[in-house]
């Protein structure tokens, strides 16, 4: 087995910052990168209501992708990651942000920070690269940090969308035939069912507001103790703004073809021709680069790149 941990993973992909924005983007450029995390950050302050005064908490949060962005509209923004490299991306690129603290984890234990010192938190393309003991902890760790009324906003692999499971099955085929007298990769993607993830959310003691589990992706916000005609407003301004916080229908179909590249099922033109489809949409500026990097990056595989737009 190569990689033994995560953090030996994490920061073997964190080398060098064009590395790092790489493994948590699929784009070394950092107009890109940036434009990506105002995307996730649009989605983050629509699912947590993100106030100017607000302390927020990323767990998992490489290069600071999103919380470059958070920052700016928060009191104080903290990013927690397992890799020591990708904490040291995420210096760099807030070095001009005073409200930033940045902090290495060891193990699954939010232990640099106070019970009750975090109004919202929030954790993107992180906990479907966990075993689901950790997840759970967590959890439970981000429920003691988190104020009274504060509330999360999660997310993970959806077992039950059809994309997903197809996301699923090329995981499986991946290890068939796999040498089971060691570990499979510490990071490999794991699947949720929206049931399953939401009974984790419980167990450790929150309650949910909102699941959105109609695309690849389960989505859920959730509470520390909010009370009943509080979360009824919550579940309303959520409502209204639920086209910036969900994966649309579209945004599912690019990832679906994108995947089906990564994986070797058609070539990057079709994918393109596919996002071509549907030009000046906000989906498509997010994977022409994903997909032309992957053509870029592999000319023996596909070629060299055509001008396809
Ligand atoms: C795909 S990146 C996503 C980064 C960021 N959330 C974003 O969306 O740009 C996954 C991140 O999770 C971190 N990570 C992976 N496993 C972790 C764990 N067990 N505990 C904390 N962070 C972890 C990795 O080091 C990496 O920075």
């Amino acid at each position: 087995m190569e990689f033994e941990n995560y953090k030996q993973l994490w920061d073997s992909k964190a080398g060098s910052q064009a590395d790092a924005l790489i493994a948590v983007d699929g784009s070394s450029d950092e107009s890109i990168v940036q434009s990506n995390g105002q995307f996730t950050a649009a989605q983050v302050i629509a699912a947590l209501d993100i106030q100017p005064h607000d302390r927020v908490l990323e767990l998992g949060c490489g290069v600071a992708r999103i919380g470059r962005e958070l920052a700016a509209v928060c009191e104080h923004w903290t990013g927690v990651d397992i890799s020591g490299k990708m904490i040291a991306r995420a210096t760099e690129r807030t070095a001009h942000q005073n409200n930033v603290s940045l902090h290495q984890l060891n193990r699954t234990s939010l232990e640099m920070l106070a019970d009750n010192s975090i109004d919202k938190a929030y954790s993107i393309a992180v906990m479907c690269h966990m075993d689901k003991e950790d997840l759970y902890l967590y959890l439970e760790e981000l429920k003691r940090v988190l104020k009274p009324g504060g509330m999360i906003f999660i997310e993970t692999w959806n077992l039950a969308h059809p994309v997903g499971w197809k996301r699923w099955q090329y995981e499986v085929n991946h290890w068939s035939g796999s040498d089971q007298s060691v570990r499979k990769d510490v990071s490999r993607n794991q699947f949720c069912t929206p049931d399953e993830f939401e009974l984790y959310q419980r167990k450790a003691g929150f309650e949910l507001i909102q699941t959105f589990s109609n695309s690849p992706w389960v989505q859920c916000i959730a509470t520390n103790q909010m009370d009943a005609a509080n979360i009824a407003r919550e579940q309303q301004r959520i409502e209204q703004q639920k086209d910036t916080i969900a994966y649309s229908i579209l945004f599912g179909e690019m990832f679906e073809q994108t995947i089906a590249v990564i994986y070797g099922v058609i070539h990057p033109r079709e994918a393109i021709e596919f996002i071509n489809k549907h030009q000046d949409t906000a989906e498509a500026e997010l994977y022409r680069p994903f997909v032309e990097g992957i053509w870029n990056g592999n000319p023996q595989q596909w070629g060299e790149i055509e001008r396809t737009a």
